[in-house]
């Protein structure tokens, strides 16, 4: 009884409540029910997010810059804004099960691109980030961001974007337009009647069983991390995955399209462009074999580095976010545009 009464003192406290006349539903966010079942209220918690903050913090995540009562806000980068790599929507049709062949079918159907980089959408309901390779390669500098939303936007506003430290508002203004966008019980996967039941009666039950058990039923219809494994090159360039895999050209289109030429077009953060000409895609042919980084087996796994001030940093595709399958295609793609 005791714990009730202070969980809901608490949600009423932070601006939401549970009650028989609001049960829960597919508009519920999906931190609240967490913390009602016993979950940890994470660090970069925003119970309700201010419009006012969720504005510049979308203004901060498109353009780079917020309009503020001093004028525009110094651009964090010269280069990039967030949405170069980012999406800003859900992007894995299964939440699941996240997997390259559905999220790129899921982007040509609802006009998203296919980035290297995981989606803000739901970004506040993950418990960690920079995840598996990231830190296994990269080293232990990157501990602190995989454990904190706050250090992660740090890291990738310095050094993905080749930008700058944030400002303490331009955290806030993002942490607020993160909270506008996280998960609601409705975008899990398939969650039935029976199972929005169980979760009103689980937030009620006095068990603390129930309620864990019922914070692992939810956990289970969602990522509470973006996997990020990192793969080589084939061994052999020039063979690429023959024997193993074969490429689809038609699918390898849809990877130029709306991946590759989202930054690698005229007036995009890449001063190398990717057009239509035949010779562009003869050069990349060309270069296949080579260990170099015009070949797409090199480019797409090694990415560049990122210098600040220096070189524009190309982020590598993690296994996670294209798979072997899908580098043929492009590959197949490329072949056959470079002779037409
Ligand atoms: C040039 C590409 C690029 C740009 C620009 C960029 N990011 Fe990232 N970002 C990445 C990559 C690559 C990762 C690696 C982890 C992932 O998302 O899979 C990442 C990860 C993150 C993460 C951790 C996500 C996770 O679940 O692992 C946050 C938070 C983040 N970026 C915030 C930002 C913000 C805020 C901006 C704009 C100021 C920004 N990023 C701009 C490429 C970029
Ligand atoms: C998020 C933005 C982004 C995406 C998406 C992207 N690239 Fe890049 N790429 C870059 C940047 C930045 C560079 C660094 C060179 C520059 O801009 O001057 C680069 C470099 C390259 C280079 C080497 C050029 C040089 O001057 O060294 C090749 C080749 C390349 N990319 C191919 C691709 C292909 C193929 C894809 C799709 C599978 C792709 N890129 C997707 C941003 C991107």
């Amino acid at each position: 009884m005791i714990r009730i009464v202070s969980i809901s003192l608490l949600l009423a406290v932070l601006g939401f409540s549970f009650s028989a006349d609001k049960p829960v539903g597919p508009e519920t966010p999906l931190q609240e029910v967490l913390i009602a079942l016993g979950d940890k209220t994470p660090d970069h918690y925003v119970a309700t997010p201010d419009p006012k903050q969720v504005q510049l913090g979308y203004e901060l995540t498109t353009t780079g810059r917020a309009k503020t009562a001093n004028g525009y806000s110094p651009y964090i980068s010269s280069i990039f804004v967030c949405t170069d790599c980012h999406n800003q929507v859900q992007e894995d049709p299964v939440l699941a099960n996240p997997n390259p062949e559905d999220r790129l079918t899921h982007a040509v159907q609802n006009g998203l691109p296919f980035l290297q980089a995981t989606t803000f959408w739901g970004i506040v309901n993950r418990e960690t980030w920079y995840n598996d390779d990231y830190v296994r390669k990269y080293g232990d500098w990157i501990i602190p961001a995989k454990h904190s939303l706050y250090e992660s936007t740090q890291l990738c506003a310095r050094e993905c974007s080749s930008g700058r430290t944030l400002e303490a508002w331009e955290w806030e203004a993002f942490r607020h337009y993160y909270w506008s966008i996280q998960l609601k019980l409705g975008d899990l996967d398939a969650l039935s009647e029976e199972d929005y039941n169980r979760v009103s009666k689980a937030i009620r039950s006095e068990s603390a069983d129930m309620k864990s058990s019922t914070l692992s039923f939810l956990k289970s219809r969602y990522m509470t991390y973006s996997p990020a494994r990192f793969t080589d090159p084939p061994a052999d360039f020039s063979k690429g995955e023959e024997g193993t895999v074969k490429g689809n050209k038609d699918i390898g289109k849809q990877i130029y399209d709306i991946s590759c030429k989202t930054c690698h077009r005229y007036g995009g953060p890449s001063l190398f462009t990717l057009d239509e000409s035949k010779k562009t895609f003869r050069m990349l042919k060309r270069n296949i074999g080579k260990h170099n980084d015009f070949s797409i087996y090199q480019i797409t796994r090694y990415g560049t580095h990122a210098e600040v001030g220096h070189r524009q940093y190309m982020p590598l595709y993690t296994l996670d976010r294209m798979s072997a399958q899908q580098l043929e295609d492009l590959r197949a793609y490329i072949e056959f545009r470079a002779k037409r």
